[in-house]
């Protein structure tokens, strides 16, 4: 598939069919993931691959106790919000597959000549490890497409992050950044109509 045909064709899907995903796939995705640029050219990835369908029930369950913890506020819209984040957070029960995507801290060039920490650094640099994660995501969603997957990013669930990354049995030296869920698609979402180019390009001649 060209790229712009990928790019073009991604939409978030989150209903399956519940054909298995081969692992050599799942696997081959996450490659390609892992060649996205990343801040100090760290690679500072960790790809943890669920297929199994208990674990991520109870990952799921998790993610749902938490969100029923949540005191609603008094807009008559709550329940609905409340109903259609606990779908969005919890989907990813019903994948055939699951991508965690992780990630160990980098060290900048800057931080071993200065007197300021990585924290600090990576503050102002405004978060150049998230941002790679984004590179490393959206390469993995398109990876996904031009293997005839649906896929969708989730970061929903990372309200639990610290329960999550134990029941997946993450190391200390990792924080997990979202997962990916990952398919056959069972029904592809009609996409939002995107903004004009005109409405979001501004050129500096
Ligand atoms: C950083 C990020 C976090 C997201 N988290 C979730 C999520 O937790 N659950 C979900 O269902 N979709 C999630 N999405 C998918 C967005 O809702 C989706 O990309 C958006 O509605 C646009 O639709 P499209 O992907 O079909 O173009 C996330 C997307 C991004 C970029």
């Amino acid at each position: 598939m060209e790229l712009k045909q990928a790019i073009e064709s991604r939409t978030s899907v989150r209903v399956y069919k519940q054909d298995p995903v081969p692992l050599a796939d799942l696997k081959e995705m996450a490659r390609l993931a892992s060649l996205a640029p990343s801040v100090a050219s760290s690679q500072p990835w960790k790809f943890v691959i669920v297929t199994r369908k208990e674990l991520l029930q109870d990952m799921a369950r998790k993610v749902l106790m938490h969100l029923e913890k949540i005191p609603p506020n008094e807009s008559r819209a709550a329940r609905n919000v409340i109903s259609q984040v606990e779908w969005f957070a919890t989907f990813f029960q019903n994948a055939p597959a699951l991508i965690a995507v992780a990630m160990e801290e980098y060290e900048s060039v800057l931080e071993k000549g200065v007197v300021m920490d990585h924290d600090e650094i990576n503050r102002q640099r405004n978060y150049p490890d998230i941002q790679s994660a984004g590179a490393c995501i959206q390469n993995l969603l398109l990876s996904a497409v031009d293997m005839n997957y649906g896929a969708c990013w989730l970061s929903a669930p990372m309200m639990v992050k610290d329960t999550l990354s134990k029941m997946i049995g993450l190391e200390d030296k990792y924080k997990l950044i979202a997962f990916v869920a990952i398919g056959k698609p069972e029904n592809v979402p009609a996409k939002k109509p995107p903004r004009s180019p005109e409405d979001m390009i501004k050129v500096i001649e």
